[in-house]
């Protein structure tokens, strides 16, 4: 339909696919395509993603303001906003900005996908946790810290669980700090954990998007 997709900023109202249409967003997903196909070794083509994700960090003018700014109705609270930028329906990919209010911090939360985080605004300092349970008992976790890192704008990682999976992040810089997430599955929405590591309690935790709907819940 013609004139269907003309609105202007590159935000599009559906739930799937390009919420955010930008040619360094599909550059991106194209080469995470490309590479799942070509390297099935997650920690190879983890490292043949980064040039991309670098890229992707190092570029301007593509993340709509609305989604570097903070959701006061937030799913994670403390402001956060997760917005999703690209979308799979099949739930196999995620490509999301995380917006962190100045010394707001997330809860201790697990992914459970591989994939690349990096810092595109502000500075965050992260706390890695090591989990010593072997998660028998599905209302405990003990939990350990593993490391703290301070990451800067342009600084990222990749994430393969179940290793390092386990972390929160506080932003320390005095702007919110703006994160990119690139993730093998629907981030948002599958359901997680979330951790009370003084308590060693766990429970089911799913963030939501604070721009698109989750599907039903099955549960
Ligand atoms: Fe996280």
């Amino acid at each position: 339909m013609p004139g269907m997709c003309d609105l202007g900023e590159h935000q599009h109202d559906a739930a799937f696919g390009y919420l955010v249409d930008t040619p360094v967003i599909r550059a991106l997903i194209a080469e995470t395509r490309r590479q799942t196909t070509a390297m099935p070794d997650t920690a190879a083509r983890l490292e043949a993603l980064k040039p991309a994700f670098a890229a992707l960090l190092a570029a301007d003018g593509w993340l709509p303001d609305a989604y570097a700014s903070p959701d006061t109705k937030s799913g994670m609270g403390g402001g956060i906003g997760q917005y999703a930028l690209y979308r799979a329906e099949d739930g196999s990919l995620t490509l999301f900005s995380l917006v962190i209010p100045a010394g707001a911090e997330t809860p201790v939360h697990d992914h459970l996908a591989w994939g690349l985080i990096g810092v595109y605004r502000g500075r965050q300092f992260e706390t890695v946790y090591r989990r010593m349970d072997d998660g028998a008992d599905a209302a405990r976790a003990e939990l350990q810290v593993a490391r703290t890192q301070t990451m800067d704008t342009g600084e990222f990682y990749s994430l393969q669980p179940p290793r390092d999976d386990i972390h929160f992040v506080r932003t320390v810089s005095d702007v919110a700090s703006v994160s990119i997430h690139l993730l093998a599955n629907d981030t948002g929405c599958v359901w997680r954990h979330r951790f009370e590591p003084d308590a060693g309690t766990v429970r089911a935790f799913r963030s939501s998007y604070s721009n698109a709907p989750c599907p039903q819940d099955p549960r």
